[in-house]
């Protein structure tokens, strides 16, 4: 019994005597709490001690209990001033150290803008609103109704096949006309506009997006495109040709010629198309010299020819006036339609209609 007296005591010698400088030597909060558990964890030194304590003769059992635990407490005691002289150290050296400097500029977040196809679809719509042409909208999702039926196009025109055009789910019958698609192009809004307005003249533009199953370098399955048209008794081709000429010397500058060529589109008789000189190689800058013929000839863009083709055009067909409730023995008009995809390629010199899809901010904040 008396060993067993001995080693009790001896143990709690040895704890009493050491915390302070075991302690004293842990440097951060983790060994601290790791050398306080030896002494007091679960499996600790003192707290083995304790469990002894029902091993020991009644007589000196309390006197050796209460030094066990009075011992406890001065190692908690001691432990909770050296893990508060710790943090307290810890803050001083945050305090101490290298200060916030209050005067560095802040992080920015960079500034937005709009997106190189919507610049140019406002700087397009802008000149044709400077003529007097209202602004309107008309919807992406169509009926084949007002895509193709309205506008003269026969029932086999190939723009009608599933193969060229996107048709979606949501029609109310099995007739063609009743049919659901992607718009393939804005002349829509000539239908949406002419079939609302019982009153002249009408004079709109409207841009937005416009669907096809084409898919290259030159060919996006959506891209944009602006329609304008005018509406009145008397307007004739010369409107078409004053108008459209007036556009492309505000938008591309006075110097650059226009030529209007013959073509088809079903919606109008007669049709065509506009090009307008070459805007990369700039033929008609130095017209006849041998270094301009030798820059057209090798010019990507217009690949030799010295013209850009930008638009279709023509007078709004009378099927489409009586399709829209006009009487076209009384009024007549012209309509455009162009790419502003085309436009913005050409404005930055853009080779990959693609690059203006992937919202790459390297690339778009370059133009
Ligand atoms: N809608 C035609 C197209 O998509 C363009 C056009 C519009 C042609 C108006 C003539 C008149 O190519």
């Amino acid at each position: 019994m008396g060993d067993a007296i001995e080693a009790f005591e001896h143990g709690l010698l040895q704890v009493a005597t050491g915390h302070q400088a075991t302690f004293a030597a842990c440097v951060d909060e983790a060994t601290l709490r790791a050398a306080s558990a030896k002494l007091i964890g679960p499996s600790g030194e003192l707290t083995k001690l304790l469990k002894l304590m029902p091993s020991l003769p009644g007589d000196r059992r309390k006197a050796l209990g209460q030094r066990a635990n009075e011992l406890k407490r001065e190692v908690t005691a001691s432990f909770d001033a050296r893990l508060s002289a710790l943090v307290q150290a810890a803050r001083q050296a945050d305090l101490e150290g290298p200060a916030v400097d209050p005067t560095l500029p802040g992080r920015s977040l960079g500034r937005g803008s709009p997106h190189p196809i919507t610049r140019t679809a406002d700087a397009l719509l802008e000149v044709f609103a400077s003529i007097g042409f209202e602004v309107t909208d008309a919807p992406e999702i169509e009926l084949a109704d007002f895509n193709f039926t309205r506008l003269g196009f026969p029932p086999d025109h190939p723009a009608t096949d599933m193969q060229d055009s996107f048709f979606v789910r949501g029609a109310t019958s099995a007739r063609f006309e009743d049919q659901v698609l992607l718009r393939t192009h804005t002349s829509n809004a000539q239908v949406h506009v002419m079939s609302s307005r019982r009153e002249l003249p009408i004079a709109c533009v409207s841009a937005g997006k416009v669907y096809r199953r084409d898919d290259d370098a030159t060919h996006s399955p959506m891209f944009h495109q602006v329609e304008g048209f005018w509406v009145d008794r008397g307007i004739s081709f010369s409107h078409l040709k004053g108008v459209l000429t007036t556009f492309v010397k505000r938008m591309f500058g006075a110097s650059v010629p226009v030529r209007f060529r013959p073509s088809y589109f079903p919606f109008v008789e007669p049709g065509g198309e506009l090009d307008v000189g070459c805007t990369i190689c700039r033929p008609f800058d130095e017209a006849g010299s041998d270094a301009q013929r030798e820059r057209t000839a090798s010019c990507r863009v217009c690949k030799g020819t010295g013209w850009l083709e930008v638009l279709g055009c023509g007078m709004i067909h009378p099927v489409v006036f009586e399709h829209c409730g006009w009487d076209p023995t009384t009024v007549t008009g012209f309509a455009f339609g162009m790419g502003i995809d085309r436009i913005a390629m050409l404005r930055h010199g853009v080779k990959d209609i693609r690059l203006l899809y992937e919202n790459d901010i390297r690339f778009l904040s370059q133009l």
